[in-house]
């Protein structure tokens, strides 16, 4: 398999056509594998993926640690390869609850010096805060992030999870590279004003929650018992009457896949893959396996009646249930 690049907007890094997301390997989708989540960054390196995705609150901190390992016991040329895109502003509190958001200058700075020092790097690629901070203009808080990439703690200005007129601020105020936003085949909300507008403006879309968490991977099953501290466990998408309902649109899509002679997460990723060249999905693999499995969707080429096929069997807005909780729902802006 030849790796594929893409380019993060108009002014992003070049990277892998797929990112590799860690946050599963600390946080939010139950216990996860130390050895094993080192073993699958490494792989995803050795692979040709370039892009690392993290948050310094995935885990406080620990995320961060894990692919400073990763990268410190990594080949060189491989680490030398990798970009590091990282989210800050969720702020936490001891027992794991989440409080809000600082986007506030000095925060955005002090956030930075945390995770240089936990990542053991010399500069983040790409620096976003996760959501908005509704105290703060965007402006101060990109400003801030533009500030580090004048002295070169940062290479690149992203954004995350935020709506077309605060895209708009942020791209009058510094070049963005690219907008991180959950994209799936069951979360198409970006498609009517957000594709849009960051095309328009030249600015990159990664795109997370491809397999809407797992949800549409065709491995999860309705009696998968989840942990309390798994992300899922809360999500009104994997709840009763919800999560019958979005199983069997995978068993649709199962249809397809079985057809292509790929597995349903390849065509889950494959889909996003072909929305647009502006466009790197972020997998959230967590083992070597799911990372194979991930990869092997680079090879998948949806032509027009297998796209036409899918939109049949998961058409626009098919999903039962939001993508977050009420509570966290409100951060978002889109
Ligand atoms: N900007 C934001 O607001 C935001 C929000 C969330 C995430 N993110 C970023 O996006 C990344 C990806 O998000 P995500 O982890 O929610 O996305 P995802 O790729 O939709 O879901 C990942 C989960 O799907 C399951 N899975 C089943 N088959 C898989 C396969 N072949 N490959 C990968 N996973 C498979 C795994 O669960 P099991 O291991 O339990 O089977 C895995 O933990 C995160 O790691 C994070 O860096 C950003």
């Amino acid at each position: 398999m030849t790796m594929h690049t893409r380019t993060l907007g108009s002014t992003g890094p070049q990277v892998s056509a797929l990112g590799l997301g860690c946050m599963g390997m600390s946080a939010l989708y139950g216990d996860a594998d130390r050895a094993e989540s080192i073993a699958t960054i490494h792989a995803a390196l050795e692979a040709g993926v370039t892009l690392l995705d993290t948050g310094d609150f995935y885990g406080m901190g620990h995320n961060e640690l894990l692919i400073g390992e990763a990268l410190r016991t990594a080949p060189a040329a491989r680490r030398e390869q990798a970009l590091v895109s990282v989210k800050f502003g969720a702020l936490r509190d001891p027992a794991g609850g989440w409080s809000g958001y600082d986007g506030r200058p000095a925060a955005v700075k002090n956030f930075a010096a945390y995770s240089l020092q936990r990542l053991g790097v010399d500069h983040i690629d790409v620096y976003r805060i996760a959501r908005l901070d509704p105290a703060v203009p965007i402006e101060e808080t990109v400003g801030a992030i533009a500030e580090l990439v004048e002295k070169g703690y940062v290479r690149h200005v992203g954004l995350s999870e935020v709506g077309a007129d605060t895209i708009r601020r942020a791209a009058a105020t510094a070049p963005v590279s690219d907008l991180q936003i959950e994209y799936s085949l069951i979360s198409r909300g970006i498609e009517d004003e957000i594709l849009p507008t960051t095309r328009e403006l030249g600015i990159g879309v990664t795109a997370y929650g491809v397999l809407s968490r797992g949800l549409i991977s065709g491995h999860f099953t309705g009696d998968r018992q989840l942990a309390a501290n798994d992300f899922r466990a809360m999500s009104p998408r994997f709840q009763g009457e919800n999560l019958q309902h979005n199983l069997n649109l995978v068993e649709a899509l199962r249809k397809i896949a079985e057809q292509k002679g790929a597995s349903v997460a390849q065509i889950a990723i494959a889909w996003v893959a072909s929305q647009g060249d502006d466009i790197v999905p972020l997998v959230g693999a967590r083992t070597r396996e799911r990372l194979t499995e991930s990869l092997g969707a680079l090879d998948v080429t949806l032509d027009a009646a297998d796209l036409a096929a899918i939109e049949e069997a998961v058409p626009a807005g098919a999903a039962a249930g939001e993508r977050y909780p009420a509570a966290q729902m409100a951060h978002l802006e889109a």
